[in-house]
This record gives C-alpha cells, structure tokens and sequence, in this order.
C-alpha cells in the first residue's frame, strides 16, 4: 500500500481505531489529517484497551513514524495527557511520534466558547463534544488562530495570545456577559509545554511527501466520518473539518493525485453521537438492543448513541463521494440474536415519491420516511469467524446485499473488537 487513506463512513465511531491499528502493521508512516480530540479511536490488544484521541493508531507499533497533520487542531492538555498516559503504560511515544508545526491550537478560551454557543442555540444544538473545536477552527478561517510554530518563539507567542485574549474577552463580557475561565499563567504553562514538544515539531507535509518519494508506505488516518463533513454531512450538524478524501490532501499536505487508495471504514448498522438528522434510527426497543450488543456509549464523553438500521441511501452517497476502493464492515458481531434485519435502502418523501439520493436539504430529510428492505438474521455467535465460510448463510447473504447497495466491495468484515477479530473476504481495489 503505497499510501491509502482510512476515512469513516458514516457519523464517526464505524472502528477506524482497530482498523488503522491494524492496517498499521503494514505502514511505515500514519497520519492523522483531520479533527482534534473530539475523537476516540479504540484500540484493543489482547486484555488492555487504548482509546486515542489526537495521537495516529500507528503508535503501538515499534518502528512506525506516526505523524498529527496540520489539519487537526490540538490542546497542548489533552496531548500532554494523551503522552504521559501511553508512555506510562510503557508505549515510546516520543521515539514515534512528530507534530505539524503547522497545526492550529485549541485554548480554554475555545472550549468555554463551545459550551456559549451550544447553550445559545437552545433546542436546536449540535451536541458538540465541548472541546472547542468548533471555535478553533473558526478562528483558523478567520485568519486569527494560533499555530504551534507560532508558539516556538515565546515573544511572538506572547504577542498573539494577548491579542487573542482581548479579543475573546471582550466578546465573552460583551456578548455572553460571562468572565473568562482558565487563563491565569495560560501564557506560561503554555511556553512549556510547547518546550517539551518541539523536539517532536517538523513539517510534517515535507516529512510525509519525502517518505512517499523515497517508497515508504504511508497511511492516512481519518477522524469522524463522512455524514460529519463540515459540506458532505448533515450541516449544521457537523463537525467543523473535512472528514473524507477530500480532507486528506489539505490536512496532511500531501498531493490529491499521490493517495492511491482510498477505503472507508462502517458499521453493519448505524449510530451517531448528538443531534442532527438520522434517517434509520430506531429510537425504541431494537434500538436499545443494538446499543446494549454493541456497548455504544461514545468513546470521548460516554454518552449514549443513537443506533439505527444500516442506511444504503447514506451509505452508497459517501461511498460515491471519495470514490471509494473498498470498505471495511465492522460490528457484524452485533448484529448476532436478531431473528429479522432490515436496511433502508430509499426515503420516502410525504407525497408519496421516492428517492435513493441523499438529500442535502435538511427540512426535506427531516420529513422523509426510511424505505427498509427486510432480512432474515442469524442466532450463532459469529466472533470466532475467520472466514467467509465460517459465516451463517444468511449473514453472508447480509453482507452480499450491502455490498450490492454500496456498490462497492467490501474487502474486509471485523466480528469482534480484538485485533485478532478481522479477516479479509475480497482484496480492495489494487494501487494505482
Ligand atoms: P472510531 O472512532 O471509529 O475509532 O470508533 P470507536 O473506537 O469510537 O468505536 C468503535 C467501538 O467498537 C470501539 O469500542 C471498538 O472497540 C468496537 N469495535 C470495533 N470493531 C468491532 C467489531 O467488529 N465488533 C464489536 N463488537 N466491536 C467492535
Ligand atoms: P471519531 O473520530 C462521533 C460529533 C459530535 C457532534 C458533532 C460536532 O471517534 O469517530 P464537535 O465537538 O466536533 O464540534 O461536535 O460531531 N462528533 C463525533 N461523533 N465520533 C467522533 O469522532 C466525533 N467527533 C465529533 O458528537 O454531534
Ligand atoms: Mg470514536
């Protein structure tokens, strides 16, 4: 795999940590391009877990370079803590992991702006992770954000954080009529953790381009999914970065027409985390029971999903959209116990007509009604699979129809959450 890009294909938390945890092994280099530690990707190996939040999945492997992309915006905090935490548990962080100098900054300021906001719009809120990342990217298309090597100079730095906390105070008593929190020795504690980092700080597009050049196999990592792309997904009830393909070349500064492979990672079901349209979501007893089999509680807040019947429509939309070579199918685990399955395969529209396009209109989807097309389940525990053939007839015949849908192969099917727990069934479309 020359490069290929990893990218989630529905609302987040399709299994892109195992996945890149696996695919890993056969890297040299992991990327991470999008998003901040509103993520949680989950890692298991053997008995011990690992959930990551800023840092690539490529970490636990001895060897591999592991690179947080100039797209993703990072609390030094939650980095900080991210580090000491693995490193504790014995994993070399600093020998395998470099930083864009590039990446924008995530303050108190931030986080405090993303709880303002989500309390103002009332009813209608996004269901933010409240990590500020909303109002950090704000500030970085407004052209007043900070970057980590702006912080490599403390008087250049002192200079910017100033100003930039003028400004969101002023707009914090003003607007909100609220006192700034967390800033006393901001300035400080900030100048050292940024000395403790930047022996780590590169650029990390000219390390990723020259990686390529020299035939080293990089693997870009994606953080939410598709349907939380800042265009693609279910605006305004989206995250604020670009989440699929699209999003690689800028996020990781690497040319578009150099990622020979792109593969996306779904469940074979769907949930979300926090508000916004859901077409097949089962707000009842099935629903309960998916969430109760697949222990959906968020990786990042631990709050409830919302799960729901596997979406063709939304599926087949985000698999045309990044041109996908292949997909991998997780948590068919889940899907074990249910005697009938159903997958939406269009959206029915008040007047009776039909569609099988996602629509971008928001007050259209949220009158559409899920078409499902019907199937019979299967009983047996399927963890043990290692194969296609170890599979019920009807869980394969499951997975055959998603693929049908999708129009797309799935290439590798994941039944449980152990590193062990994955097989191929088809190779994904060959490198360029
Ligand atoms: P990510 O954000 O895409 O990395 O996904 P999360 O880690 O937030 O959520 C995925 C959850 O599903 C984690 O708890 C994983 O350990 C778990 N998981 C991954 N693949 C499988 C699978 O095939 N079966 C089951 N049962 N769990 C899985
Ligand atoms: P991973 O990488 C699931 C959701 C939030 C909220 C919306 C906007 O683990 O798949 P934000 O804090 O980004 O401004 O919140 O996006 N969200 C995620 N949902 N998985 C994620 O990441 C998510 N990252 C953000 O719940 O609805
Ligand atoms: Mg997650």
């Amino acid at each position: 795999m020359p490069s290929t890009a990893v990218i989630g294909l529905q609302w987040g938390d399709e299994g892109k940590g195992k996945i890149i945890d696996s695919l890993s092994a056969e890297a040299d280099m992991i990327v991470r391009f999008a998003g901040g530690n509103n993520a949680g990707h989950t890692v298991h190996v053997g008995s011990e877990k690992y959930v990551l939040h800023l840092i690539p999945g490529g970490i636990l492997h001895e060897g591999k370079q592991n690179i947080i992309g100039r797209g993703v915006v990072v609390n030094l905090d939650a980095l900080i803590e991210e580090i000491d935490g693995l490193e504790e548990r014995g994993v070399p962080v600093s020998e395998r992991l470099f930083i864009d100098g590039r990446v924008h900054l995530i303050f108190p300021y931030h986080c405090q702006l993303d709880g303002l906001a989500e309390s103002g719009r009332g009813k209608a809120k996004i269901g933010t992770t409240g990590r500020g990342i909303g109002p950090a990217y704000s500030d970085k298309v407004s052209r007043t954000g900070i970057r980590l090597a702006d912080a490599l100079n403390a008087e250049t730095f002192a200079e910017l954080l100033a100003n930039a906390m003028q400004e969101k105070n002023n707009f914090m008593r003003k607007v909100y009529g609220v006192e700034p929190e967390n800033q006393e020795g901001l300035l400080e504690k900030t100048l050292a953790q940024v000395e403790r980092l930047r022996p780590l700080v590169v650029d990390g597009g000219a390390m990723v381009r020259k990686a390529h050049a020299d035939g080293k196999r990089i693997l870009f990592e994606g953080a939410q999914g598709l349907m939380l792309d800042l265009d693609a997904g279910t605006y305004p009830f989206v995250t604020s970065s670009w989440t699929g393909l699209a999003g690689v070349s800028g996020g990781a500064g690497f040319p578009p027409n150099r990622i020979d492979r792109a593969l996306a990672v779904s469940k074979a079901y769907c949930t979300r985390v926090g508000s916004g349209p859901f077409p097949s979501e089962l707000d009842n007893a099935v629903g309960q029971q998916l969430r109760d089999q697949g222990n959906e509680y968020g990786a990042t807040t631990g709050r409830p999903r919302r799960c729901g019947w596997f979406d063709a429509v939304q599926a087949r939309y985000a698999c045309s959209l990044n041109g996908l070579d292949g997909v991998f199918l997780t948590n068919l685990d889940v899907l074990s116990g249910f005697e009938e399955l159903a997958v939406c395969v269009a959206y029915r529209f008040e007047d009776g007509t039909e569609t099988t396009e996602f629509p971008g209109d928001l007050s259209c989807l949220s009158k559409i009604t899920p078409v499902y097309q019907s199937m019979p389940g299967w009983s047996e525990d399927i963890t043990a699979a290692r194969s296609l053939e170890e599979l019920p007839e009807t869980c394969r015949a499951y997975v055959a129809f998603l693929e049908e849908q999708m129009q797309t192969t799935i290439t590798t099917l994941s039944v449980g959450p152990g590193r062990d727990q994955l097989f191929e069934c088809e190779p994904a479309g060959a490198p360029a």
